[in-house]
């Protein structure tokens, strides 16, 4: 797929408040500075769109971003950053939840994870609540350019062993690096696959 075009829409704490007209979206989660925004504009060709930072806790808020005009990328505030305090954080899992939850045009939930580091609770245990609440995710593991060829399938072989022990199956996965392009196409692909599948369907 081509991205033609991609714009900011809003930006908001509450999901009655996110773009109306119903279009299917894709919402990026995971822990903070693990690359959600960067991966976005990644996507998009778009080097400014999302808003990045090497201080983990740069995203606050949901952004919707208009992709073709016929679909939505979301980018969500990380999690597990220890440095905010605990009322934002509870006002921080009550909105996130929330749009989770409530968010009918919610497609697919990416959940990002570090390819470098070895499978984390957190992210566990979050792919676990998505599972008890039926939203459908896939795996996107970013930063693959600090790895070598082979650490990455080192890596890769570990998460699957580990979801394993609670999953029957593997998730659809990612290999990505926002710095190279990698997964960019693949990614892509998929979207438009689930978008055109949708469309077949007359669901939007
Ligand atoms: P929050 O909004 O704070 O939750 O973070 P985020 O997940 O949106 O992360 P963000 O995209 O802001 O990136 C965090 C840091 O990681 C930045 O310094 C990015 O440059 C860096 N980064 C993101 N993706 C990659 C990648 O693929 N490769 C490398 N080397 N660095 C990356
Ligand atoms: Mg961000």
């Amino acid at each position: 797929m081509e991205i033609k075009q991609a714009t900011f829409v809003i930006s908001n704490t509450d999901v009655k408040k996110c773009p109306t007209h119903s279009l299917p979206e894709y919402a990026f989660i995971g822990r903070s500075n693990v690359g959600k925004s960067s991966l976005i504009n990644m996507l998009t060709n778009h080097k400014g769109l999302a808003k990045t930072s090497s201080k983990p806790g740069k995203t606050q808020l949901i952004n919707h971003f208009l992709i073709n005009k016929n679909w939505y990328l979301v980018d969500l505030p990380g999690y597990g950053y220890a440095q905010v305090s605990k009322q934002s954080k509870k006002t921080f899992q009550k909105f996130i939840t929330d749009y989770f939850k409530k968010r009918k045009e919610l497609v697919c939930a990416f959940v990002l994870v570090d390819i470098r580091l070895e499978p984390q609770k957190i992210d566990l245990e979050f792919m676990q609540w998505l599972g008890e609440n039926l939203i459908p995710f896939s795996i996107i593991f970013t930063k693959a350019d600090k790895l070598t060829e082979k650490s990455i399938t080192d890596n890769i072989d570990r998460y699957k062993k580990k979801l394993l022990e609670n999953w029957e199956g593997i998730p659809p996965f990612f290999i990505t690096s926002s710095e190279n392009k990698t997964g960019r196409t693949e990614l892509l692909t998929y979207i438009e696959e689930i978008n055109s599948s949708l469309k077949e369907k007359n669901i939007f």
